[in-house]
């Protein structure tokens, strides 16, 4: 099993994982509905199988956006507030990053998360998104990430996951999972 972590604002220090000489990777996601969070899990278990330490860390919002408010705030770039801000990822060797597609983009939470995050600069990170239908690898939710996250100096993989997905099962690009964890795997 894996942890989830939930942190709040009282919780500032996390003790370290275990360090065994392997790689420390936390995975950081929103999910609304689920598929989000189902992708993360499978990440943390495939990452796992394969000898790393591994932390899922879910966004958590103040309060969850409904549909058209999460579409508006999406496209309009509306940052939401989040329960877990200004978490410490400073003990993560690498980062691994998914979101939603919400109106062709990526939800504002992962901005949000990040703008306040520390420990972040020269991170290793690699990205995965979600959607009803398949995510473009050069489509605007990877866009929005690869600009917010790089512009505060986050080292971006060039390989990308794109799932499309229902009711937590994957759809299509199933076989993108296995090069994509191999490609974190990669020092
Ligand atoms: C407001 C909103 C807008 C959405 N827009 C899109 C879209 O433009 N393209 C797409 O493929 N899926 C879209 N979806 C579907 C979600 O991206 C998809 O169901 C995703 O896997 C949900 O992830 P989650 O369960 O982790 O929240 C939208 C969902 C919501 C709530």
């Amino acid at each position: 099993m894996f942890r989830t972590i939930i942190y709040d604002q009282q919780v500032s220090a996390l003790k370290p994982v275990k360090g065994r000489g392997i790689m420390t990777i936390g995975i950081v996601y929103y999910s609304r509905t689920g598929n989000t969070k189902a992708v993360a899990q499978l990440l943390a278990e495939k990452l796992k199988q394969k000898n790393a330490a591994v932390d899922l860390i879910e966004i958590e919002a103040v309060k969850q956006p409904g549909f058209f408010g999460a579409g508006r705030a999406a496209m309009k770039q509306i940052e939401l507030p989040i329960k877990n801000p200004d978490v410490d990822l400073g003990k993560y060797s690498t980062l691994v990053v998914g979101t939603p597609t919400w109106g062709g983009c990526c939800s504002p939470f992962i901005k949000t998360f990040f703008s306040s995050a520390k420990n972040i600069k020269g991170k290793k990170t690699s990205l995965f998104v979600t959607g009803s239908g398949a995510p473009d690898p050069q489509g605007k939710p990877r866009q929005m990430m690869q600009q917010d996250l790089g512009t505060l100096g986050m080292d971006l993989s060039p390989h990308f996951l794109g799932l499309k997905m229902k009711n937590g099962k994957i759809i299509q690009g199933e076989s993108q999972v296995d090069p994509f964890v191999q490609s974190i795997l990669v020092k």
